[in-house]
Formats: C-alpha cells, structure tokens, sequence
C-alpha cells in the first residue's frame, strides 16, 4: 500500500501547482488536462479516493480537495492572463485598424428620425433660400402670446396647455415654456427689417395628456417671409412645392380655413394620405398651419403693414415623421427604445 496518505497527496499537488511553469497555451492545456482532466487528471483521482478517508474526516479532505481544485483554476486564469498581455507588446504584426471580434460587434449608431425629418425639412427651405434661426424655449407671455394677438383671456394661455415656469402673479403675466415656436416669429422681427426669410425649427412644450398622439415636448418648424408684396398666393405655391419634395410630386394637399390669433387669413393644411385598407383608399391627414401675418403682429414689432405683408406657418415634426415613416404613436419617439431607433 502506498505510504503517503490522501492529505500528504494533496500538499504535494498543491506545490506541484504552485511551482508550475505555464508559459505557452499547449502548455496551459496540458497542465489542465493533468490536473483537472475528467478522465485522468490527478485532482479528479483523488476526489474519487475520498472513501478511503475516515468517515469522520471526509468533510475537511473535500475541502481541501476543493481548494486544490481552486488553486489549479486559478493557475491556469494567471497563466492565460500573462499569455495575453505579453501577447500584444510582442507581435509587431498587431493590425489596431480591424473591426472587434464577434461575439462583440461594433454597432453602428444613427441619426434618430425625427433629427433625419428634421434635417430633411431644413435642407428643402435652405434650397429655396430661407435662413435657419433658432429662438429661446423658456419666453416671456410678450413673446409667446401677446404680441401674437392672443388676447388677454385666450384659453391657449390657460394653465391647462401652457407649462409656467414662473407663473403669473394676479395682475401680470408669466414666464413659460414655450408653447409654439411662433414666438421666434416676433424675436426676428424685433431684431430685423423686412425683406425676412426664415424658418425656425424647435422643441416645444404643452401639459397635455399623453397618448399615441400628443406628448408634452414635441417638435414645430415655424417659417416667416415678411416683404412689400407677399401675397397668400406666394404661401400656397411655395408649401405646395415644400409638401412634394418631402412626400412626392403627385402630392395632393388642401387649404381649409382656419383661425389663429396672429394671422388673417389663415388655412390648416392637410395632405392625401393613400391608405387601400381604408374605406375611400385614404384620408386627409393634417400637416401645418398658415396664414397671412395679422397685421395687429407687425404692429407690434414696429413694421408699417401699410408697406409690409407677410406669410407664416408653422408645422409639427412628428406629424411628418408619423406620415412618412408610417409610425403610429408619437411616444415611440422618445423611449430611445434601439429595437425602434435602429429602423431608421
Ligand atoms: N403656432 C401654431 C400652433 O402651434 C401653428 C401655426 C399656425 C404657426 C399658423 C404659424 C401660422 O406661423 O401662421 O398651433
């Protein structure tokens, strides 16, 4: 019979492990297979001889037994480890241009879509040489209502669409998120004389109740031509050439009068959505609003509207995106949902 016993065994092994000189992976495989392999390794053999331990003393022999398996895994990680760093400052050939390795590939970002309509809508108006401004989102009431001939107790000032920031003291008026970008309108005018071409894309702000079709932020592009003879006939040939490069040129859209305090007269205007699966093959869908500047708003900004005319609208970016991307709930685009986003 053997002299050693079991325990004697497994500090043996343990030095055995201890001192072991792993320096290439053959060599880490091997080591692996004479220690851990499940048919002959050696640590494999001595869990099997565990029976001829005192029963009293088989719990501290697995122990030990464990460890030693331990102490050999852990070996074996080192020595992997110590292959790969060394790896890198030794091979010259280290090409650092090639793509990562499956199964962790490089995934391409994109442009999210209501930025890709957004950019799209942009580049048609910069085409027909409208300027790009931009206006603050957090306004006074002058900017977001008053000077746009909202009066005093419109129901759009109304504490249930108009998010305050601070809000109005009994007698004045407050400081709001803005609620449209038509206020970026009254700041240009401010700021410039006539002949004006621009558009204004940006966030805005409404405390509505959400569902598929309405959030509380959402995007508007607002455009203003403001000259000595602006007529509305200039605004509808110029929207019906924006809608059919966005949508095609077989494009059918309609003018329905409408109202808005800062314009007289005004349209909303709705394109011919084709839909086969719906009774009349279709329906109209609304896109924008418009209308000839009112002349009480160039008033406001000191412009004669005895000299002056002009046009505005102001359309929503997530109708367009919905329309040309076919999407159906507007809260898909802000859950950054990559199963969504990476359609786009
Ligand atoms: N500001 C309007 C809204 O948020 C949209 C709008 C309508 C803008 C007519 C305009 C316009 O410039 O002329 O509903």
């Amino acid at each position: 019979m053997d002299t050693m016993t079991l325990r004697d065994e497994i500090d043996a092994l343990s030095q055995e492990i201890e001192a072991a000189d792993l320096p290439s992976a053959d060599e880490i495989e091997a080591f692996r297979i004479r220690t851990l392999g499940r048919k002959s390794g050696a640590i494999t053999a001595l869990f099997g001889r565990i029976t001829e331990v005192e029963p009293s003393e088989r719990g501290k022999t697995g122990q030990a037994l464990n460890a030693l398996k331990q102490q050999a895994e852990a070996r074996i990680e080192l020595a992997q480890a110590a292959l790969t760093s060394s790896d890198g400052a030794e091979r010259t050939d280290l090409d650092l241009t090639l793509p990562g390795r499956v199964p962790a590939p490089v995934e391409p970002g994109s442009l999210h879509p209501l930025t890709q309509t957004l950019e799209e809508i942009k580049g048609i108006f910069r085409h027909f040489g409208f300027d790009v401004a931009e206006g603050p989102e957090i306004e006074d009431d002058w900017h977001n209502f008053t000077a746009l001939n909202f009066p005093p107790e419109h129901p759009a000032r109304d504490m249930q669409d108009t998010l305050f920031v601070e809000p109005p003291p009994p007698d004045g008026r407050g400081i709001v998120m803005r609620t449209h970008t038509s206020p970026a309108q009254i700041r240009i005018m401010e700021q410039q004389a006539p002949p004006i071409r621009v558009i204004v894309p940006g966030r805005v702000y409404r405390n509505e109740a959400i569902s598929y079709k309405s959030y509380c932020l959402f995007h508007q592009i607002e455009g203003l031509v403001v000259d000595e003879h602006a007529t509305f006939a200039d605004l509808k040939e110029m929207l019906h050439v924006f809608a059919q490069a966005l949508f095609g040129d077989d494009v059918k859209m309609r003018f329905r009068p409408s109202f808005f305090p800062f314009t007289e007269p005004s349209a909303e205007v709705d394109i011919w959505w084709a839909d086969e699966t719906i009774e009349g093959g279709g329906r109209w869908m609304e896109i924008l609003g418009c209308g000839m500047v009112d002349p009480n708003v160039l008033e406001a900004v000191d412009i004669d509207p005895e000299r002056y005319t002009g046009y505005a609208w102001g359309m929503g970016v997530e109708r367009m995106a919905m329309l040309k991307y076919g999407v159906d709930d507007i809260r898909l685009f802000y859950e950054n949902d990559t199963r969504f986003l990476k359609q786009f």
